[in-house]
């Protein structure tokens, strides 16, 4: 037996790790737990699981075109965002094609990429943040999709609305730019603008959001894409029938509505950077400054040993050698108590013989 050719450089997906007991601020998950109307939408639903999804999840695509104020062929659900840039791969990418991101950004891109025989061109990160330039000048009439991830992880940079509009305005129309906004709720930058209001404007772009983050979702997989209605009705060629679970569909349309959990997390998340930021800055650690639910720490040392190090003080935090920044690490924005242990640890990491 012998694999297909295209999978011998693909290696399985290795998450945020963590131990039995330690505190989990690996995955850039929500502290607060899953957004309570959600759950209350799931127990409704319970009775209901012998019943098949609506393999269109029409009640979900309702709830996010209102949400949104685009019309619900905009919309496709996926299981995770991660489904949705498999199905994107699988719509558009031809075996030989090139698919063009950063080097140090989410590896599920890349992995979609391989996954249909395409070939990934990473270009590296510019300080930390999506080098445009260096994208466009990757690009060529073999390149089917680029991936942006906007807030980046694991970085937490932005790309300005000019820098994304003038990036599409420069791209040809046949390439797809597919624009990940997993951490788009939590952006506070003032240039910043949601793909949301580019997406009836530029027919080649599609952006991707998700519930794990922001909604406490993530065990539940939800996610979804939007973009001009030609490009989604595409997309759902790739989807299989019921690709979105029942109590996912319901949690999803809820957990949108909960504005009071919404409200609460934004808070967390702010009054966190606003602590970690100052802290850093006294302990001596370089970071960036973060549009997102986590931030990207140089520790100068080796992020595995410091992974090591935190896990045996009862935290697991990522270490970020498999983005390529082999001193840094990402810490997910905890609780207050969590974002204080986090500071003691990292103080005394300073001393450690690591
Ligand atoms: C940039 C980015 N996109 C997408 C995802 C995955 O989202 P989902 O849980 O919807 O598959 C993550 C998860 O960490 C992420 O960091």
């Amino acid at each position: 037996m012998k694999i297909r050719k295209t999978l011998e450089s693909v290696t399985p997906y290795v998450a945020g790790k963590t131990r039995a007991g330690a505190v989990k601020l690996s995955s850039n998950e929500n502290p607060l737990g899953p957004s309570p109307r959600a759950l209350n939408a799931i127990t409704r639903e319970m009775n209901h699981l012998h019943r098949y999804p609506d393999g269109r999840a029409e009640l979900l695509i309702d709830a996010l075109a209102e949400h949104f104020d685009l019309k619900r062929e905009c919309f496709i659900a996926g299981n995770g965002s991660d489904e949705i840039f498999a199905l994107i791969a699988g719509t558009y990418l031809e075996e030989g094609q090139e698919v063009v991101t950063a080097d140090s950004t989410f590896s599920e891109y890349n992995f979609s990429g391989l996954l249909f025989g395409g070939h990934v061109k990473k270009v590296p990160l510019k300080e930390g943040r999506f080098d445009t330039e260096g994208l466009l000048n990757a690009v060529n009439d073999k390149t089917s999709l680029v991936f942006i991830a906007n807030p980046n992880n694991p970085t937490g940079t932005i790309l300005r609305c000019s820098e994304i509009r003038s990036f599409m305005e420069r791209l040809p129309r046949e390439v797809i730019l597919v624009l990940d906004e997993a951490y788009g709720e939590f952006v506070t930058h003032p240039d910043f603008c949601p793909g949301r209001d580019l997406v009836m404007e530029f027919p080649n772009l599609i952006v991707t959001r998700t519930f794990s983050k922001i909604y406490g979702l993530a065990g539940l997989r939800l996610g979804y894409a939007m973009g001009h209605p030609t490009l989604v009705q595409e997309i759902f060629r790739s989807k299989q029938a019921f690709n979105v679970n029942l109590l996912a569909q319901k949690a999803g349309a809820e957990a949108l509505k909960d504005h009071e959990f919404i409200e609460r997390t934004l808070t967390l998340c702010r009054e966190g950077r606003e602590y970690l930021y100052k802290a850093l800055d006294k302990e001596g650690f370089f970071y960036y400054p973060s549009e997102a639910n986590f931030i990207c720490i140089r520790v100068v040392k080796d992020s595995k040993k410091v992974f090591d190090y935190f896990l045996n003080k009862g935290m697991a935090i990522r270490p970020l050698a498999s983005f390529g920044l082999n001193d840094w690490i990402r810490y997910t924005i905890g609780t207050e108590e969590q974002n204080r242990e986090f500071i003691s640890i990292l103080s005394s990491l300073k001393s450690a013989e690591i």
